[in-house]
Order: C-alpha cells, then sequence, then structure tokens
C-alpha cells in the first residue's frame, strides 16, 4: 500500500539525512543535521495559533498520520465480503489491548445491526426456560477479563509454504481485549440449571442468518465462559456482537458466538457445520482431529516485519511481538536472529495473562546483518510452540486450522524485511 502515513515529506528527508550524519555512534533516534534545526529554532505553525477546541470530536479516531494503521484483507480471500474475514494491523501496534477499531472481523452472513431494546436471550433445556432482555443482563454481577481471541484459521494460509507478505495477514485474525461481562453459569443458574455437568453440553447460537452454532462442553461452560457486554470499556462494537457476544476463554474464535441469540443445555453436541465439515483438521491419512477447541501457545514478531522494516539505520534496534496461550500463560518467549540455531530470551513487557496476549521486546543492536527472525513461546503447562516442520509432521499439508508453527522474517541488509521458511 502507497505511504498514506501524511507525514510531512520535508521531515522525513530531514530525518533520513540526519540518520545519514549521525547514524553510525547511534543510529535510532539521534537526527543531526549540519546546521540549525528549524524545527527546533523557529516557531512552528502549530505554536502560533489554536488548535481545535473540545467541541471538534466528540468521539475521537486516531490522527491523521496513522491512516494507514487499518484492518485489511487478502483480495483473493475476499471475493465476497458478506463471508469474510480481515486482519488486525498487529505490524503497528504495540502493547497488548487491540483498540476496537482496527480489531479484525469475521462473519459468515455479515454484521448485523441488532438494538438493545430488539436483544433476547433465550435459554433452554434447563427447569426455567427463560429469555432476557439486555436490560435484564445489565443486572447480573459482572467481570472484568482481558483474553486473546483468534480465529483458528489464523496464519491457516501459510500451512503449504510462506505465502502472505506481512504479520497483519499471516497472524492478523486475533484481538485482545478487555471484556465486562456476566458468567455464563450464572445465567444458567438463574433459569433454573444446577446440574451434574458430566455429559452434558450447551448450544450456543447467533441472532445473525449464519448463527454460527457450536457446541461447548459443560465443563468450560461453568468455568470461564462469558456473556459480554462491553469490551474495552465501552459498549462492543456492531461487528463484535453488539450488544452482547459469547467470550470462550482460550478456545478458537468460531466459539465465540456474537450477537448471542440462545443458548440450549443438552445431553450431546449438535455436530453443526461449523464443528464437523469446518474447524476441524484433516490428517495425512484422511482422519480428522475435531472438537480441537484450545487454541495453542504462538507467537510472532510484529516489528521488524515486513510491514514494519526497519528506516532507521544501524544501532538500537527493538524487536517486538506478542505471544499468547490457550492452555493459560505465557512463562517465556525466546528470540533468535539466525532461523532457530541460537535463542535469546526476550523480555515480557508486563505480567502474562491467563489466556492473553502478552508483549515481548529484545532490545538488540543490529549493524545491518541479515537476519532471519523468530519468536518461540512457552507457556504454564511446559508447551513449546513447534516449528512449521514439526508441525507439518503430524498433521500433513491438508489443514487449514490451528497453525501455531513458528514465523520466520528474513530481514535483510537494507532493512526490508520478507515471510520466508528456514529448514
Ligand atoms: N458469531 C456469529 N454469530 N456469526 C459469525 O459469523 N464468526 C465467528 C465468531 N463468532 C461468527 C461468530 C468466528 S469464525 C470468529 S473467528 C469470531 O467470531 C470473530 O470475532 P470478531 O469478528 O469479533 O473478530
Ligand atoms: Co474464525
Amino acid at each position: 500500500m502507497a505511504d498514506t502515513t501524511g507525514r510531512g515529506t520535508s521531515r522525513r528527508a530531514f530525518l533520513k539525512a540526519g540518520v545519514a550524519a549521525g547514524g553510525a555512534a547511534f543510529g535510532a533516534g539521534t537526527a543531526r543535521a549540519a546546521g540549525p534545526d528549524p524545527l527546533i529554532t523557529q516557531v512552528q505553525p502549530w505554536a502560533s495559533g489554536f488548535g481545535d477546541g473540545v467541541d471538534a470530536t466528540p468521539y475521537g479516531l486516531p490522527i491523521r498520520f496513522e491512516g494507514d494503521v487499518i484492518r485489511r484483507n487478502v483480495e483473493w480471500l475476499t471475493a465476497d465480503t458478506i463471508s469474510s474475514i480481515n486482519f488486525t494491523p498487529i505490524h503497528a501496534l504495540d502493547g497488548t489491548i487491540t483498540p476496537a477499531g482496527c480489531a479484525f472481523e469475521r462473519h459468515h452472513s455479515g454484521a448485523i445491526e441488532l438494538a438493545r431494546e430488539d436483544y433476547r436471550l433465550m435459554v433452554n433445556g434447563v427447569e426455567r426456560p427463560t429469555v432476557f432482555t439486555y436490560a435484564d443482563l445489565e443486572r447480573f454481577p459482572r467481570e472484568n477479563h482481558t483474553y486473546f481471541l483468534e480465529c483458528a484459521a489464523n496464519t491457516g494460509m501459510e500451512w503449504a509454504g510462506a505465502q502472505l507478505n506481512g504479520a497483519q495477514f499471516t497472524h492478523g485474525m486475533i484481538h485482545n481485549m478487555e471484556y465486562s461481562g456476566i458468567p455464563l453459569r450464572a445465567v444458567l443458574k438463574e433459569a433454573g440449571w444446577d446440574g451434574d455437568p458430566a455429559g452434558k453440553w450447551v448450544y450456543a447460537e447467533g441472532a445473525d442468518a449464519s448463527s454460527n452454532g457450536r457446541s461447548i462442553p459443560m465443563e468450560k461452560a461453568l468455568d470461564d465462559c462469558l456473556i459480554a457486554i462491553r469490551a474495552n470499556g465501552e459498549a462492543l462494537r456492531k461487528e463484535h456482537g453488539y450488544p452482547a457476544r459469547l467470550v470462550v476463554p482460550g478456545w478458537e474464535g468460531n466459539l465465540w458466538v456474537k450477537w448471542i441469540r440462545r443458548i440450549e443445555v443438552m445431553d450431546g453436541p449438535v455436530e453443526s457445520r461449523e464443528e464437523t465439515s469446518k474447524y476441524t483438521d484433516t490428517l495425512a491419512d484422511g482422519m480428522s482431529r475435531k472438537w480441537t477447541w484450545v487454541m495453542d501457545a504462538k507467537s510472532v514478531v510484529t516489528s521488524p516485519s515486513p510491514q514494519a522494516p526497519v528506516t532507521h539505520g544501524h544501532g538500537p534496534l527493538v524487536i517486538t511481538g506478542m505471544a499468547w496461550s490457550g492452555h493459560g500463560r505465557i512463562t517465556r518467549v525466546d528470540v533468535s536472529k539466525d532461523g532457530g540455531r541460537s535463542w535469546e530470551t526476550a523480555r515480557l513487557a508486563a505480567d502474562p495473562g491467563n489466556k492473553a496476549v502478552v508483549r515481548f521486546y529484545l532490545d538488540t543492536v543490529w549493524a545491518g546483518e541479515e537476519m532471519f527472525l523468530q519468536s518461540r513461546a512457552m507457556d504454564e503447562t511446559g508447551y513449546v510452540q513447534p516449528t512449521k516442520a514439526q508441525l507439518r509432521e503430524v498433521r500433513g499439508l491438508n489443514s487449514v486450522y490451528h497453525n501455531n508453527g513458528i514465523q520466520t522474517w528474513w530481514i535483510k541488509p537494507t532493512g526490508e524485511a520478507e515471510n520466508v521458511e528456514v529448514s
């Protein structure tokens, strides 16, 4: 995509010149000009008048220079935008919380507009079949938790080899938000379900035409599932299931039913389309893995990466990325610069959350050498993120879903990066 950041070209040219002059000693961030820097010595237009009033932006968007930090899709995947997917610009984000405005979307029949007044949640297969309104939901005690949602198809296009040139496209079917919601167990209890979970399931359906129906074992439903009514402090966005969605921590995104309208307690799974012909993994011998709910530990370097090349010359370089595990907490992330021959342990930016994204950094010095950058996540179960070769050995090449293999970015001496595989 063309540079649409709108940054002043004179400033960019100046920064480049500065790097050329001062790059040898401390390249990053030290732009040393030969003469006086007008940005320091002269009063600039933004200091000679007033800025916008507080009435200019009742609800804000990022400043126009950041206009490139947007969801994108992959054309050949998106012939039809109704049953489709777009990708989070993870290459341009930092920290862990995904801003809702650029958090990826996946719809099977489009994003619907469902008003709170028209919202109903039916719970049946229970002692007291009940229909809850949105106002009813708001009166349940609620909890706050940050969780990642990863579509099972994330990285799915990479099974056969390196394909898409950008972390946004290879790993962008993920978002990480703070949810405010009602434990599903409380809603079930209110409808009179208080039984033995053994052998019981719930079937969850959305209000959209696809319904996206999924069966969930009762143990999980009672454990940590939420009916979320807020994300990142505000109402869910339309595209993320306004006014209420199911949150199924650590489990594949398809189970997180949006616009949740019905929950039925059942004696077995429904075996719906979304859990038989889709979201299963066909192995080399033709047998399929099924009920592959938990998203295994995974990580990716988000910068540098193909859409985030090194542009500041030699010297200090911040390598950063994100890691997550559906089994709990990430305990360690290693980074390799030589395609997995040697590893350095990265710094985790904060205490890793349960089933949430953690940010990692490797603060390093780069002298322009070629790198084959990789990251490898480990979680509290002792699981280590596998290489793509290890994964293919077990799963074969028929799979679409659940590709958590180690990603490689080839960083060239120019600072550009490319999606490659090493063997
Ligand atoms: N729920 C409904 N009702 N309809 C859908 O199409 N898509 C599912 C899931 N829940 C879907 C749904 C899939 S495959 C994923 S990965 C997540 O929602 C995507 O959630 P998001 O759009 O908030 O990113
Ligand atoms: Co999905």
